[in-house]
């Protein structure tokens, strides 16, 4: 079967049991051989990619609605990518950025000043991944203020290292033993609050999750003029696919603005396209001092980028580099990436399809009881059950039958196909979900 046939494969096709032969020799070296932390949910066991179209090692074949973690924006394997990668990589895999000019740097730099949703120039920095960027972000906002505390919020994650880690706030099981984190990160309350039942606020009536950070933390914690950014996530990811309602974003802003901190948001996840317009915060009309990026940014490469209005890089030489990161390979990547999202619509398609699966799974949830919530922007779906045994089930179930989901918040599953995902696979998804549903509340 050749990478068009796969990519146009309407439905999953299981030829084995799962997980198959091949799948079970993997996982029995795997575990023999690799580290216990890696947080691996059920025993997928990929080969090859072609769109939304996944075949793991024994030739079963899934509908992707993970994307690789919200990472194949373009679906796997675009030709247009690969060949992007073909041609940097027999030309220049490598040389530092840091250190010396790599053209194809400078050329993505542009692009992002391009695209970034901030109307003055940017500049940017650029990673390996959504973690450094906001390992770089913190460090940034420190080093051009000259102030100590960060603000993040309860239920948002931003990545495992120990800057990111001391922001995530997701599960407690991401910090367990690694205590002491970094000093000076201090936590708020996400959106309408859900997570301590305050009542929902409105644009009109104000919201009570902005009151507190004033009113609360910012009079009994750490004075303002001691905060030097709030780091947010426009629609929060792995803590459960949520949208804050709508203003909170514009009020936070507000906020920074009272007492000049920096406002950092962290699109590695909901960036690219994957809300229907290239960044979550143009869904608001605000506009970020500095922007994470990563994950959809390459398709697959390892890249991420910190984006900051270019007044705020006033850090001098020396004060941050990376031996890989803006590698030339993910550079000419992330150029194939932005040119598919713009030539193919992307965003548009992203829309039309994502309002295809939310209105279809909102039938489905008349239906069935189970469904306790469906919410979302474009691609970026989030589906509330009622307990993490719910959820945990529906995301096994589901890749028994070949459809490929994973959990996000306590109770919850999420869909983040590819931005190429097609109307045709949009139903055959929902089809799928359906029946996952019943099979599993008859104990399948
Ligand atoms: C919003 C957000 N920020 C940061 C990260 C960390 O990115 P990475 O895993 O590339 O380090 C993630 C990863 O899921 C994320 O969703």
């Amino acid at each position: 079967m050749t990478s068009d046939d796969l990519a146009a494969a309407p439905a999953p096709v299981l030829v084995t049991e799962i997980p198959g032969p091949q799948a079970r020799r993997v996982l029995e070296r795997d575990a023999a051989t690799t580290s216990p932390s890696l947080p691996r949910v059920y025993p997928f066991v990929p080969a090859r990619g072609a769109g939304s179209v996944v075949e793991d090692v024994d030739g079963n074949r899934f509908l992707d609605l993970n994307a690789g973690i919200a990472v194949a924006s373009t679906g796997h394997c675009h030709p247009r990518v690969v060949e992007a990668i073909r041609a940097q990589s027999a030309e220049l895999i490598h040389y530092s950025a840091s250190d010396f000019y790599l053209p194809i740097y400078s050329e993505l730099t542009e692009r992002l000043d391009e695209i970034a949703p901030m109307s003055g120039r940017v500049r940017s920095f650029l990673t390996n991944s959504g973690t450094e960027a906001v390992e770089a972000a913190i460090k940034l906002a420190r080093h051009h203020t000259g102030r100590q505390y960060i603000i993040g919020f309860y239920g948002s994650f931003h990545g495992r290292s120990y800057g990111s880690l001391s922001l995530t706030a997701s599960k407690a099981a991401y910090r367990a033993g690694f205590a002491p984190l970094l000093p000076g990160v201090l936590h708020a309350h996400y959106g309408d609050g859900r997570d301590i039942g305050f009542a929902p606020g409105s644009e009109t009536d104000g919201f009570p999750t902005i009151d507190h950070i004033e009113g609360f933390l910012m009079t009994k914690i750490v004075p303002p003029e001691e905060v030097a950014a709030i780091v947010v996530e426009p629609v929060l990811g792995e803590g459960g696919y949520i949208v804050p309602p709508v203003g909170w974003l514009r009020a936070l802003r507000d906020l920074c603005d009272r007492h000049g901190i920096l406002l950092v948001c962290d699109e590695v996840q909901s960036g690219m396209g994957r809300t229907g317009k290239m960044w979550a915060v143009e869904h608001e009309g605000v506009e970020p001092d500095i922007l994470l990026a990563g994950k959809g940014i390459a398709s697959g490469m390892p890249l991420g980028a910190m984006i900051a209005r270019a007044e705020l890089m006033t850090w001098t030489k020396g004060a941050h580099g990376s031996t890989y990161g803006g590698n030339p390979v993910s550079c000419a990547a992330a150029l194939a990436t932005l040119d598919v999202i713009r030539e193919e619509h992307l965003l548009e398609n992203a829309d039309k399809v994502g309002t295809v699966i939310l209105e279809g799974l909102r039938d489905i949830q008349a239906r069935r009881a189970e469904i306790r919530e469906v919410r979302g922007l474009a691609l970026m779906i989030g589906i509330e059950l009622p307990d993490h045994d719910a959820s945990a089930a529906v995301e096994r179930r589901a890749f028994e039958k070949g459809m490929l989901l994973l959990g996000c918040g306590g109770s919850s599953v999420r869909m983040s196909p590819p931005l190429t995902f097609r109307e045709d696979q949009a139903r055959t998804a929902l089809a799928l979900f359906e029946e996952t549903l019943a099979e599993v509340e008859a104990g399948a």
